[in-house]
């Protein structure tokens, strides 16, 4: 195969993406490495990668498109050539025009797509809603799509292939989801959310409140406070809830696979 390294990148704030691009390049390299942009400092820092590396990128799907940063999520790397490997994490509902934007942006980047995957994973909002995956299924199909990616690589001709995947230009537009999470006086000011926020929504002199201009509602800080002092308060996001259950606990969508011809 390539005489460089594999490296898993990833933006995740919940976890989902970050299992299946891990799985992943762990399968295609035990040395793989792990550059978690969820973190700002890695965001901005720039990650340069050569003609005989491998990347693995990922992100989740945020209505239908990639979360929407302040500077982005993948802008800062910078490929030379370098075959990349394309995925989105989903809630069960669809992917439309994510993976696209991925692959746009990293091919602008100096990436060479040669696969991409949507894969299902629980839901930000509803951990029913893809509940437990990646499950035993989910995972087989990683392998298959390890093997799919070893064998494009080891044709004389891979460098020359070209990589379709679904979703329209122009995207839809970035729609935001009005979801803030707060803090209330259980909080302990640990910091813990404010560390962990991807988008520097939480004001560290004030950690019980949010910037609702730069929140991506990814929940990060629900998840992540030790005295669950953080939540969406109100009526309106149980409801919402139950909506998107109403609607997604089934059918179970697949894991879809796309190769460079
Ligand atoms: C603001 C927001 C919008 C979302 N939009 C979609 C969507 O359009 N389609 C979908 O199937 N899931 C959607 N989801 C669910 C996430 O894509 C899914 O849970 C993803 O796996 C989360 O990735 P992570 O665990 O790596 O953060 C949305 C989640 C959030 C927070």
């Amino acid at each position: 195969m390539l005489q460089g390294k594999v490296y898993g990148v990833y933006f995740s704030p919940t976890g989902g993406t970050r299992a299946y691009v891990t799985a992943l390049a762990g399968l295609l390299s035990c040395e793989a490495e792990e550059i978690d942009l969820t973190a700002r400092e890695e965001r901005a820092r720039d990650h340069v990668f050569g003609p005989e590396d491998l990347v693995i990128l990922g992100a989740p799907v945020y209505a239908g498109r990639l979360p929407q940063l302040e500077g982005g999520i993948f802008e800062r790397l910078r490929g030379d050539g370098t075959p990349a490997v394309f995925n989105v994490s989903y809630g069960n509902r669809a992917f439309e025009d994510a993976l696209l934007e991925e692959q746009d942006i990293c091919q602008a980047h100096g990436f060479h797509g040669i696969a991409a995957g949507a894969w299902i994973a629980p839901h930000t909002f509803s951990g029913r809603i893809g509940s437990g995956r990646p499950d035993g299924t989910d995972l087989e199909k990683v392998r298959e799509f390890a093997a799919g990616v070893r064998a494009l690589l080891e044709r004389p001709d891979w460098r020359s292939c070209r990589l379709t995947v679904p979703g329209d230009r122009p995207y839809r537009p970035a729609r935001r989801v009005e979801v803030y999470p707060a803090g209330d006086e259980s909080c302990t000011r640990c910091m813990a959310c404010v560390s962990r926020c991807p988008a520097g929504a939480i004001p560290p002199e004030s950690p019980r409140s949010t910037d609702t201009g730069r929140c991506i509602s990814c929940l990060a800080c629900v998840k992540s406070c030790p005295a669950g002092a953080r939540a969406v308060a109100g009526p309106a996001f149980p409801k919402m809830v139950e909506g998107l259950e109403g609607r997604l606990l089934s059918p179970r969508r697949e894991p879809e696979l796309y190769y460079g011809r």
